[in-house]
């Protein structure tokens, strides 16, 4: 009997209406449009403004974007991973209450949780449950609502960081579509370089600390910039070669949006044709966990049955990654 794999069958996403520009942002810190576009490649970033709707939220309108165009009944999804960031809530569930609300009431569900390689090393999971030959049906979220522990009188964070969220289905392929490799890695000792210190279990909000604002986010760019470049690439590399790849087999490459320059570094490494390069970090900026469904949102009208993806991403831990798929449908 031939290996099951894992294919992607389908995609949706979100982003909220209200668009933070560089121009605004001038307005609020000591930045302009050119030092961000040079430096970062983004233009603007979409923000969820309205009260007491978290990440879920997200999750949900990309969920039922995906639902809607694929056609398919939400009580037929066996499995739902919100790979975030961001949950909305400590102790509770954001998977749980995003899988009710879009109706997939025969699912179960859970937060997959690795900083910008969330929803990455969520493929990973997703492929195991359907290789396992018992699952048929499971849905990956990607969403974060990073406007939640930003703090936007902080030029080196507040310029970088967006909300949006993503959903792909994955199901089981008979012709060997579909995941094919991955290469997965983390580093703890990159922690003190990109984090949120207050508001986890070491170090509770205390009045103090939330006068201090150290309930946001906080990343030494330099540092996190250099590892990304290094780390993305390398496993891109390695991915390719070990799977015999050449740049000219290579369809896509779908690497995490946090830097225009990390990007076009990894292309580079690989010696891959930017025309091959998916990028939409000018809209949105850095979404976190929606980074990779959201390119393949607004790449899917281009991608063609059997076409080799190479995915990469960096995030805080250090966490890092890199993915070969190929695609199984034609849009
Ligand atoms: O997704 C998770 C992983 N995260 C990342 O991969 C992010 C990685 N890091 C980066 O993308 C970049 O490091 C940043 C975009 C955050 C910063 O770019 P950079 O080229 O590394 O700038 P820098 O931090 O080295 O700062 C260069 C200069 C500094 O001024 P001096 O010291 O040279 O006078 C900063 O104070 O730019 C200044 N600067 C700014 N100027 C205008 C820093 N932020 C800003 C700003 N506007 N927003």
């Amino acid at each position: 009997m031939s290996k099951i794999t894992a294919a992607i069958t389908g995609v949706g996403a979100y982003v909220p209406e209200y668009v933070l520009t560089n121009q605004i942002l001038e307005t609020m810190v000591d930045t302009n449009d050119e030092w961000i576009t040079a430096r970062t490649g983004i233009k603007e970033r979409r923000i969820l403004k309205e009260d007491g709707k978290g990440t879920s939220y997200l999750a949900i309108k990309a969920a039922q974007d995906l639902i809607n165009k694929k056609g398919i009944d939400p009580k037929d999804i066996e499995l739902v991973i919100v790979a975030t960031a961001t949950p909305d809530m400590k102790a509770a569930s954001t998977a749980a209450y995003t899988a009710t609300n879009i109706g997939a009431t025969n699912a179960f569900s859970f937060d997959l949780e690795a900083a910008c390689s969330s929803f990455l090393f969520g493929m990973s999971v997703a492929a195991r449950y359907i290789e396992s030959g018992k699952y048929k049906n499971v849905l990956l979220i990607g969403a974060d609502k990073n406007s939640s522990f930003i703090n936007y009188k902080d030029r080196a964070t507040c310029i970088i960081f967006g909300d949006g969220a993503g959903a792909v289905l994955f199901e089981p392929n008979q012709e060997g579509l579909g995941l094919q490799d991955e290469l997965l890695r983390s580093n703890g000792e990159g922690r003190e370089f990109l984090q949120a210190t207050y508001g986890g279990s070491s170090y509770p909000i205390n009045e103090n600390t939330f006068k201090e604002g150290k309930h946001y986010v906080f990343q030494e760019g330099r540092t996190v910039f250099k590892n990304a470049v290094f780390n993305m690439a390398d496993v891109t590399e390695r991915i390719m070669e070990r799977n015999q790849l050449t740049n000219d087999d290579i369809a896509w490459l779908a690497a995490h949006q946090a830097n225009k320059r990390i990007i076009e570094a990894t292309a580079n490494r690989v010696e891959l044709d930017p025309t091959k390069v998916m990028m939409n970090i000018h809209k949105y900026g850095n979404t976190t966990s929606a980074t990779l469904p959201l390119l393949l949102h607004d790449y899917e009208s281009q991608l063609k049955k059997d076409d080799k993806i190479i995915f990469a991403a960096f995030g805080g831990g250090f966490t890092w990654g890199s993915i070969y798929l190929t695609w199984a449908y034609n849009s």
